[in-house]
């Protein structure tokens, strides 16, 4: 390198590496922007997925009737259960057939037809099945399809604590 070079090198400006303007701007507004979008989006995601992260689990039981009281005949029992939907608490009130089996075990039937839903009647045409007004679908005491609907009634989960029964979710037919 010959002198003349060695000077130039020398008097060149030290290259830095330095932000511009505009990358600064960029920057600064992309990182605000970012932190008021994730600032009211978040809130949001957390509303919407809360529920279902919270600890839940089976239907609560709830008391329905003595043992004591329940025969072979079906009776129709009504209850109310506190429903929370997200946010929403409310109070339903809820409909079972329930009955003992000729060995004595109790069980409940849920009152909703299988075939579009509307709700059945015990022994309505004297034939000792459940009937359907709306399409005349059939069901034998242990609710098992017998005309139209493609299959059993639901039960409700039994429990029974000291001679009085609970009853829990729905559950499928375990008996037809
Ligand atoms: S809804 Fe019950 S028979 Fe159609």
């Amino acid at each position: 390198m010959s002198n003349h070079e060695h000077q130039d090198s020398k008097h060149q400006p030290a290259q830095r590496n330095e932000m511009s303007r505009r990358q600064f701007l960029s920057y600064t507004l992309g990182g605000t922007t970012a932190f008021m979008v994730g600032g009211a989006v978040l809130p949001m995601v957390r509303f919407a997925v809360d529920p279902l992260l919270a600890k839940g689990g089976g239907a609560t039981l709830v008391k329905v009737i003595e043992e004591s009281k329940v025969t072979e005949e079906p009776q129709e029992v009504k209850f109310k259960v506190s429903q929370v939907d997200g946010w929403y608490k409310s109070e339903t009130e809820k409909v079972a057939w329930i009955s003992k089996d000729a060995s004595g075990k109790v069980f409940a039937l849920s009152p909703v037809c299988k075939h579009l839903g509307c709700t059945v009647f015990w022994n309505t045409h004297g034939r000792n099945e459940y009937d359907c007004p709306c399409h005349d679908a059939r069901y034998s005491k242990d609710g098992k399809n017998i005309t139209v609907a493609n299959s059993p009634l639901d039960e409700y989960e039994v429990d029974i604590q000291d001679g009085v029964v609970y009853l829990g979710g729905i559950i499928p037919n375990t008996r037809a």
